[in-house]
């Protein structure tokens, strides 16, 4: 390794290669232990036999862990049961760093469910979501078109809060995917508001950007095959870094409005 190299050096290499999550102490890549005509890659036989299968038994953890949340959430039928199910639901990591189980608040009869991505530091604090800067524009903007946490109901993909508020692991996401899928159900709300780029993408599973799917009324199946309707804008941290977007936010809000009034 060359000597001039630092740890922050290094590592900005690693993100702008999009190696963006670590599984083992040795690196590793796609064509390790292959030969290309332009890549001609050989680690180390000890190194590839020692990460491969912790890879291989992380992978394996984390498909575990979906298909156990999953058919945990096929036995609950009440919210209770769901919040206590996931309060004592270990297959997430994310569980282990985080103080409180962040599951969800305000009305569980609302036709209105807003869906975030995940707790920060004070939702992790407390153990509600959004009551923290981002939770203080949110309800503003709620009160701006007549709305209150007595009228909606509010959750995140994810009940624990990622150390340092870092971006959420594909991994992270899949396992706790069916504990939002099962509030979904049992709230049976008429419309979903997605907060954010990451909670779009999630409920919605595809990868297009926020300002792709902002600002114009999406579909979500339930488990059930009902239809419900998704309108995505942005996250309010996201409006809090960048008040011109402000306005956008504020049109999505009303179309909100005009569909709640119909
Ligand atoms: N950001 C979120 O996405 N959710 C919260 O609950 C708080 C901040």
């Amino acid at each position: 390794m060359n000597e001039d190299l630092n740890i922050r050096d290094i590592l900005e290499w690693y993100l702008t290669a999009g190696v963006d999550e670590t599984f083992g102490e040795v690196p590793f890549g796609l064509d390790t232990g292959t030969k290309t005509e332009t890549t001609p890659v050989k680690a180390p036989a000890a190194a590839a036999a020692a990460v491969r299968p912790a890879t291989t038994e992380l992978a394996q953890a984390t498909v575990n862990a979906c298909k156990s949340a999953r058919d945990l959430c096929a036995e609950v039928t009440s919210l209770d049961e769901l919040r206590k199910m996931v309060e004592n639901f270990d297959g997430c990591a994310l569980k282990m760093t985080a103080n409180k189980t962040v599951f969800g608040g305000g009305n569980p009869e609302a036709k209105i469910m807003f869906v975030g991505e995940a707790p920060g530091a004070d939702e992790d604090r407390i153990g509600q979501p959004f009551v923290g800067r981002s939770g203080h524009l949110l309800d503003k903007m709620l009160q701006a078109v007549g709305l209150d946490r007595t009228k909606v109901y509010i959750t995140n993909v994810l009940p624990w809060r990622p150390p340092g508020n870092r971006t959420p692991t594909d991994g992270e996401i899949a396992v706790c995917l069916p504990f939002l899928k099962r509030q979904i159900d049992l709230i049976n709300p008429e419309v979903i508001i997605v907060l954010g780029g990451s909670a779009a993408n999630a409920l919605l599973e595809n990868m297009e950007p926020i300002s792709r799917l902002r600002g114009k009324w999406l579909e979500y199946k339930k488990s059930d095959g009902g239809i419900v309707n998704v309108l995505a804008s942005f996250h309010p941290a996201y409006l809090l870094r960048n008040s011109a977007q402000k306005a956008k936010a504020w049109s999505d809000f009303m179309r909100l409005c005009q569909k709640i009034m119909q």
